[in-house]
């Protein structure tokens, strides 16, 4: 390390008032050489006059001796203001985590990032409950899938169904039983007929009319397992709880589970539907089993009560 108050250059300095030490020209030209070439400008400088020079250093060093004490100072300065602001976020903290008594308007409170728990007003947007008035919601049966199961095509089951319900309604009619199909797979623009056109012509409000009919998309008639069914000889019975007195619904009861067929809702059911004694579904096969039983479970307090003849 060069000492500041000695001056380097080989060169005699111009200032007469100085008395200028003997250059050491042997040393300062072996050390100019052993610079490297951006250090040799520095020499150069040293060539000014002393007094430059001498005001340079003091500069150099009052910056340098501002900065030591100025450096520590910024530090303790900015650790004072995060200590005095810590308390304010602080605060701010107990206020969302205590939200109740210092925002009255909530009249419940809820923890925020609480996966379980939605902010007020937000509950029916995330409601893990799919049910509609009392309806689980049921995708379309695949068109291919469909098959006919009365004389004018009219009716159509998914084949699994359609084959046990065909073979259900021979074995029937051995027994002296006339099943009728009266209504089968249908899609969720037929539904939105059905229940609100329906609807409107009985002057039904909502809730009486999920009663009887699901809203479009959560009908089990979506599915293609599903057949409303009459008896052959007692049509004014279709669709009335009357038809439990017929014989169909009672071949029906002893009967039905034997080609994997149940009610759906029977009297009493968990889903707050009206008995349906005509309205039977296929479960016979794993992807009817699924469609049904899955949807049950989407809502784990409902009990089904057990179909009769299963
Ligand atoms: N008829 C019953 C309610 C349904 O469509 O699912
Ligand atoms: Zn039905």
């Amino acid at each position: 390390m060069e000492d500041a108050g000695l001056p380097q250059a080989s060169e005699p300095l111009s200032i007469p008032e100085l008395s200028i030490p003997e250059p050491l020209t042997e040393f300062s030209t072996t050390t100019i050489d052993d610079i490297p070439e951006a250090v040799r400008e520095s020499a150069e400088t040293e060539s000014k006059p002393w007094r430059t020079q001498k005001l340079l250093w003091w500069g150099v060093g009052g910056v340098g001796t501002i900065a030591l004490v100025s450096i520590p100072l910024i530090f303790f300065f900015q650790a004072q203001s995060s200590t005095s602001s810590a308390p304010s976020n602080s605060k701010t903290a107990s206020i969302e985590r205590s939200a109740s008594p210092v925002a009255p308007a909530i009249s419940e409170p809820y923890e925020l990032n609480d996966p379980q728990r939605s902010p007020p007003g937000e509950e029916a947007l995330s409601s893990k409950d799919p049910a509609l008035l009392g309806h689980f919601p049921y995708e379309e049966a695949p068109l291919e899938e469909l098959m006919p199961i009365a004389p004018d095509g009219s009716i159509t089951l998914r084949r699994t169904a359609a084959e046990k319900f065909l073979a259900m309604l021979e074995a029937a009619k051995a027994d002296g039983v006339i099943i009728t199909p009266l209504s089968g797979f249908r899609s969720v623009a037929e539904q939105e007929q059905v229940f609100f056109e329906v609807k409107a012509e009985r002057g039904q409000n909502t809730t009486q009319r999920a009663e009887v009919s699901a809203p479009p998309g959560y009908s089990e008639h979506h599915t293609g397992y599903a057949i409303d069914v009459g008896d052959g000889y007692f049509p004014d019975t279709n669709l009335q709880p009357s038809f439990e007195r017929t014989r169909t619904f009672q071949w029906l009861q002893q009967n039905a589970a034997f080609y994997s067929f149940e009610m759906s809702f029977p009297q009493g059911n968990a889903q707050g539907v009206n008995y349906e004694p005509w309205h039977w579904r296929y479960v016979g096969d794993r992807t009817s089993l699924e469609t049904f039983y899955r949807a049950k479970n989407l809502n784990p307090q409902e009990e089904f009560a057990p179909s009769p003849g299963s």
